[in-house]
């Protein structure tokens, strides 16, 4: 079953800052529906995201999910970072039963089901060591989707890998999202990659981080990078991008936009 999350007038202060790092971020995100949230480094993206697994609190406002507030983390809304975090003296399918272990579920089955859902059958009980990083980012996805989450929330997952692998993976991922009907949260600073997995993005902007703007991406699944409707959306965005945010050029918002608009232009 998928969940819609409804966020409240989410603002956040960290302690010992005079000024918000969140403020006023009032969404709803529909059952199944997928969001990308776009913005600079720094504008607040994560600590939104910690907030939607129930990882943190914000100090006004909340996050309902079923129209229950969130008071602290489930199994039920998983979370995927930048860096797999697997244990390194265990295998294929050791790290990926672990979230069923701690839930004391343990379902050798269901484990061998997700390792064929991420193509890693054959690597089961090889360490993960010997693992390339989109294979590592493959078991920590199965991980993710042991405990069968509702919301999968990731948090720049596939930052860290070269181009091939990473739209792979953008596409693997879209299509398990769509076949466990899943809502997902992605937050990323790859124009192409919320062109390529959302139904909806969101840009954000910062000092104090909020919501300025969004696109439909009304594509069907699986997307095709190659069609031109893909490219006129990847335009349509980094051009909306550019007229919200601006070329803010402040060392703390100068770059991880840029990189993308930069690869845009060369594409
Ligand atoms: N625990 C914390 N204490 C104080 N400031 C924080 C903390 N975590 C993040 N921040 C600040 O909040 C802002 C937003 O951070 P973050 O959500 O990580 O941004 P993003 O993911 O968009 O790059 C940054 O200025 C960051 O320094
Ligand atoms: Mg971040």
């Amino acid at each position: 079953m998928s969940a819609g999350i409804n966020i409240d007038y989410i603002s956040h202060t960290f302690k010992g800052q005079a000024e918000p790092t969140l403020k006023d971020i009032d969404l709803t995100i529909k059952p199944a529906e997928r969001v990308a949230l776009i913005g600079r480094s720094g504008c607040g993206k994560s600590t939104l995201l910690h907030m939607l697994a129930g990882l943190m609190l914000p100090s006004e406002g909340c996050v309902r999910i079923h129209g229950h507030t969130l008071t602290r983390p489930s199994a039920k809304y998983n979370m995927m970072f930048q860096k797999p975090s697997l244990y390194p003296w265990m295998t294929v399918r050791q790290n990926a039963e672990l979230g069923l272990l701690f839930a004391g579920k343990k379902d050798p089955d269901k484990v061998d089901r997700l390792l064929a859902m991420v193509g890693l059958s054959d690597k089961a009980d090889v360490s993960v060591q010997s693992l390339s990083g989109g294979q590592q980012q493959r078991v920590a996805l199965a991980r993710s989707l042991a405990t069968s989450p509702e919301v999968l929330l990731l948090d720049e997952p596939f930052s860290a890998l070269d181009a091939f692998t990473r739209s792979d993976l953008q596409d693997e991922v879209s299509r398990i999202v769509g076949s466990e009907d899943l809502t997902m949260v992605i937050v990323t600073h790859d124009i192409e990659e919320a062109v390529a997995m959302a139904d909806r993005v969101l840009i954000m902007d910062a000092n104090p981080g909020r919501l300025i703007g969004e696109l439909t991406i009304n594509l069907p699944f699986p997307r095709n990078r190659g069609a031109r409707e893909f490219s006129d959306k990847r335009t349509e965005l980094m051009n909306k991008f550019e007229k919200l945010v601006g070329d803010d050029a402040s060392p703390e918002s100068s770059g991880q936009i840029d990189d993308s608009a930069a690869s845009f232009a060369a594409a």
